[in-house]
C-alpha cells in the first residue's frame, strides 16, 4: 500500500520507519487497531513534529481561487502544521495533501477544516430558521447533504454544529444556533452530528463535527459579541451545557473553545471546562480546537501576561489544537524544554489528532475526500437542491393571518412584490454560508415568477433599500401597489447583520422598511409581509396591523421557491418559532421558561413584576406559529397520576384535531412545570415535542411518555435530581399551550 508514496524522497532511515508503519496502516484493521496504529507513529514523531500536529493555520480566498499565505507552505512541508481551514475545492485540498503526503518528512496527511455551517454549496436555512421547522430528520439530512457536498470537495472537519444556546437577539450568532431552549437544542444537536458523521467517519461522504463554541457564548452580556459572561454554574449546567453534552453522547469528534469567559477564566483556558467537566465528567474522547486566535487573546482578557502563557494555560486546560493563534507553533517546544508543560501532556493532544486522522481513513488514502468528479457530481445534485427546498419551506413560520389573507389565490391577475429583499438574491444564504454561491439562491421574485407563469401580471420595484433614510421610492412601489390584487412586500435584514461580530442594540426593521410596510397596508390592499432576517425582530406595529406575515429568515440557495410555495399554498405553513421575538429590545433578555418571581405580573397591583410602558408578554411566544388549518387539541391524559422514579414511565396522550380547510402539519408540544423545588423552577420548560401530519378533518393520538429522569435538575446542594411532588403538564401548538392536567412524582 501507500505508505511508501506518502513519503516520497524520505531518507533511508525513514524508508525503515515507513517499512514498519506501511505493515502498521495497512488495511488489515483489525489486525492492528488504531491505538496501535497511532502508537506507531508517535514514536516517530519528533516533538517538533508532535507541534505540528497541534497546529492549525487558515487558507486564504482570492478572486482567482485558494492561496496560502506566505511561509505557510514551507510550513506544512516542514511537518509544522498539521491541520488547514477555509481550503476547499478537490483540486486544492489535494494539492496540499500531496505536499503533505510527498513532501514532509513522515508524510502525515493533513486535516482540512471550514465552516460548513448550513450547506457547503447547496445552503440551507441559517440554522435557527431551519430550527423552527422542528424536523429533526429533515435537519440531519440537511447536514448529512452538507458532508456529502463537502467531503467531496476535499473537507474533513466543519466547525458545526453551533449547539449554543442563544436568548438575546441583540447577538447576531443567535442565526447560527438553535435559539433559547435547551431541550430542543440538544435534539437538535443529535441531528446535526449524526448528519454530518453519518454512520462510519471512514466514509467518503462524512465530515467530523465540532461541537461550539463551549461554552455559554451564547450569553454575552447585552448581546454584543465577544463580550464577557456572568451566569451561574447552575444556569451553565442546566441551560448551557446539555446540548454539548448531547453533542459528545452523539459522538461528535471535537469540540470548539468559545471566545468568552467564564467564571472569570477565558473558555480557552478553562481547566473546568475542558478537562473537568469535558474529560473528567463526560469522558470526551475527541480533540479540542481553540476558535480563532483565542489563546492569544487571553493576553487581553487579562488573564496571563503574554502569548507565551497563554500557550501554558491553554494547554495546561485542555486545549489540543490551536486555531491560527500560532502559540503552540512559537512557544510549546520552549515550554516544553522549560519543563512548564511535559511531553505527556502534549503526546495525550497529539494521540487525539492522530486518533481522529486514522478514523477517518487518511492514513489509508489520503485523497480520499479530494474527487474532482464526485466533487461535481454531488455540489448542486439535484436531490440536494429539492431537500434545500423541502426544509425551506418547512422552516417559514406564519405569524399572522388577519380573514385569511394567506393563501394567495393563483388565479390572481396583478401582483406587486416589493420591498428591498423582494429580488435579492445575496442576502438569502446568510451569514456563514460556506462555500455557497448566492447567484445561485432563487429569489422571492423568480420563485413566484416560476410557480405563476405569465398568467399573472407581476409588478416590482424596491420601494426602498434596507439601510437608509431615502422615501423616494416610496411613490413608485405605492403606484404598483394600487393597480395590483395583493401586495407581497419582503423586508429584513441584510445577511451580514446576523452572525459574528453582528450584534444590534436596535432589532426594529432597519431604514424606512416599516414606513414602506405603512404605506402599503394604508393602501387597504391585501398586503403579505415577508421577513428576511437572522434574529428575531422587534416589529410591534406590524405584528399588529400587517394582514399577514411570514418569518422566512435567510432560507438558502432556494428560499423563492419555498417561499412562493407557502404563499400560494401548495404547502401549508408548519414552522414554529424557537425563539421567543420581544415586543421591544428593553424586554430583553426574554425567553418562555422565565422564573415566576415572589409578584408575578397582576396588572391591577402596581407593585408586581412588569414594566410601565411594555407588557410582559412576547409579540409572539417561543413555539409559535400559524397554520392555514386550525388544530384543536383536547383529551389530555396521563395513564397513572402517580407516577416514580423505578416505575415504567408515564404515559401522556391527548387528541389533535385538524379543523380545516387543509392537510398540515403540527408540532405538537408538551411542557412541564415542577410546582415547588428545593430551588425555584422555571414557569414551563419543554419536554418532548412531534411533528405530526393530518389530513384535513383527521384526527390522531399524540402520546409522550415521561420519566423520572426527565424531570431532574441540580437541587439545592447542585445534585442532578428529580425531587417528588406535583408537576403540572401542558400541551398544545406553543409555549403558552392552555390544555393542562398534573401528575406527581413519588
Ligand atoms: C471564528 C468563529 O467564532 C467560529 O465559529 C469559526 O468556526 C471560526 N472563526 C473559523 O472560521
Amino acid at each position: 500500500m501507500k505508505y511508501l508514496q506518502f513519503i516520497g524522497l524520505a531518507s533511508v532511515v525513514f524508508l525503515i520507519h515507513a517499512f514498519k508503519l506501511e505493515n502498521t496502516f495497512q488495511k488489515q484493521v483489525p489486525v492492528k487497531s488504531i491505538e496501535e496504529r497511532v502508537d506507531s507513529v508517535m514514536k516517530l514523531l519528533t516533538l517538533e513534529e508532535k507541534i505540528g500536529q497541534m497546529t492549525l493555520f487558515t487558507s486564504d480566498w482570492a478572486v482567482t481561487g485558494p492561496t496560502l499565505r506566505e511561509g505557510y507552505r514551507e510550513d506544512i512541508k516542514a511537518g509544522k502544521v498539521g491541520a488547514i481551514f477555509n481550503a476547499h475545492t478537490a483540486a486544492y485540498n489535494r494539492e496540499l495533501q500531496r505536499i503533505a503526503v510527498e513532501e514532509t518528512r513522515l508524510g502525515i496527511p493533513l486535516l482540512f477544516g471550514y465552516d460548513v455551517i448550513h450547506g457547503y454549496k447547496t445552503i440551507f436555512p441559517v440554522p435557527l430558521g431551519e430550527s423552527a421547522s422542528w424536523d429533526l430528520d429533515a435537519m440531519e439530512k440537511a447536514a448529512r447533504i452538507a458532508a456529502i457536498e463537502a467531503a467531496a470537495a476535499g473537507l474533513h472537519w466543519t466547525f458545526a454544529p453551533m449547539v449554543d444556546i442563544a436568548r438575546d437577539p441583540r447577538w447576531g450568532r443567535i442565526c447560527e444556533g438553535a435559539g433559547e431552549d435547551t431541550y430542543l437544542g440538544a435534539r437538535i444537536a443529535e441531528a446535526r452530528v449524526k448528519g454530518f458523521q453519518g454512520d462510519d467517519l471512514s466514509k467518503d461522504n462524512t465530515l467530523i463535527a465540532c461541537a461550539k463554541h463551549y461554552a455559554a457564548y451564547g450569553a454575552a452580556q447585552a448581546g454584543r459579541d465577544y463580550h464577557f459572561v456572568d451566569i451561574s454554574e447552575r444556569v451553565l449546567r442546566e441551560t448551557y451545557l446539555p446540548p454539548f453534552m448531547a453533542a459528545k453522547k452523539a459522538g461528535v469528534r471535537t469540540f470548539m473553545t468559545s471566545f468568552n469567559e467564564l467564571f472569570g477564566v477565558p473558555a480557552s483556558g478553562s481547566r473546568f471546562l475542558l478537562t473537568d467537566v469535558l474529560r473528567d465528567e463526560w469522558g470526551f474522547d475527541g480533540f479540542v480546537v481553540t476558535d480563532y486566535t483565542s489563546i492569544n487573546e487571553m493576553v487581553d482578557h487579562g488573564i496571563v501576561a503574554n502569548e507565551k502563557d497563554a500557550a501554558e494555560l491553554s494547554l495546561d486546560a485542555g486545549v489540543d489544537m490551536d486555531m491560527q493563534g500560532a502559540t503552540y507553533y512559537n512557544y510549546l517546544l520552549e515550554l516544553v524544554r522549560e519543563g512548564r508543560i511535559s511531553v505527556a501532556r502534549v503526546n495525550e493532544s497529539v494521540r487525539r489528532i492522530l486518533r481522529i486522522k486514522f478514523e477517518l481513513g487518511l492514513f489509508d488514502d489520503p485523497y480520499r475526500y479530494s474527487n474532482t468528479e464526485r466533487e461535481k457530481a454531488r455540489v448542486f445534485a439535484p436531490e440536494h437542491l429539492e431537500a434545500a427546498r423541502d426544509i425551506a419551506r418547512k422552516s417559514i413560520v406564519l405569524l399572522r393571518n388577519e380573514k385569511n389573507t394567506l393563501p394567495l389565490s393563483k388565479k390572481i391577475r396583478t401582483l406587486a412584490v416589493v420591498g428591498p429583499l423582494a429580488a435579492n438574491q445575496k442576502d438569502l444564504i446568510g451569514s456563514w454560508s460556506g462555500a455557497g454561491d448566492y447567484k445561485q439562491s432563487v429569489s422571492l421574485l423568480d420563485g413566484i415568477k416560476t410557480k405563476l407563469g405569465t398568467t399573472v401580471k407581476i409588478l416590482h420595484t424596491e420601494g426602498c433599500a434596507i439601510t437608509g433614510q431615502d422615501k423616494t421610492g416610496f411613490k413608485n412601489a405605492l403606484a404598483l401597489a394600487k393597480t395590483a390584487e395583493a401586495i407581497v412586500v419582503a423586508v429584513g435584514e441584510s445577511a451580514d447583520m446576523s452572525g459574528e461580530a453582528a450584534s444590534r442594540s436596535d432589532i426594529t426593521l432597519p431604514g424606512v422598511q416599516e414606513e414602506l410596510v405603512k404605506a402599503l397596508v394604508a393602501t387597504g390592499k391585501p398586503v403579505v409581509v415577508v421577513l428576511m432576517n437572522g434574529r428575531p425582530l422587534a416589529i410591534p406595529w406590524i405584528a399588529e396591523n400587517a394582514p399577514a406575515i411570514l418569518e422566512t429568515w435567510f432560507l438558502g440557495t432556494q428560499a423563492g421557491h419555498a417561499i412562493a410555495d407557502v404563499l400560494f399554498g401548495d404547502y401549508n405553513p408548519s414552522g414554529k418559532l424557537t425563539v421567543t421575538f420581544p415586543r421591544n429590545a428593553g424586554q430583553i433578555p426574554i425567553f418562555y421558561n422565565a422564573k415566576n418571581t415572589g409578584r408575578p405580573m397582576d396588572p391591577l397591583d402596581k407593585y408586581t413584576s412588569k414594566y410601565l410602558d411594555v407588557p410582559n408578554t412576547p409579540q409572539f411566544p417561543f413555539g409559535f406559529g400559524l397554520s392555514y388549518s386550525r388544530f384543536e387539541y383536547g383529551n389530555l391524559k396521563t395513564d397513572r397520576s402517580v407516577f416514580g422514579a423505578d416505575s415504567s414511565p408515564l404515559k401522556i396522550t391527548c387528541t389533535v384535531r385538524n379543523l380545516g380547510p387543509y392537510d398540515g402539519e403540527e408540532v405538537v408540544q408538551l411542557y412541564v412545570r415542577d410546582r415547588v423545588g428545593s430551588v425555584t423552577r422555571p414557569v414551563r420548560e419543554l419536554k418532548g415535542f412531534q411533528k405530526i401530519f393530518l389530513k384535513n378533518g383527521e384526527s390522531k393520538t399524540v402520546a409522550f411518555t415521561l420519566t423520572a429522569d426527565d424531570l431532574k435538575f441540580y437541587n439545592r446542594d447542585m445534585i442532578w435530581t428529580a425531587e417528588p411532588g406535583m408537576f403540572d403538564l401542558y400541551v398544545g401548538g406553543d409555549s403558552n399551550a392552555a390544555l393542562t392536567t398534573a401528575v406527581e412524582l413519588r
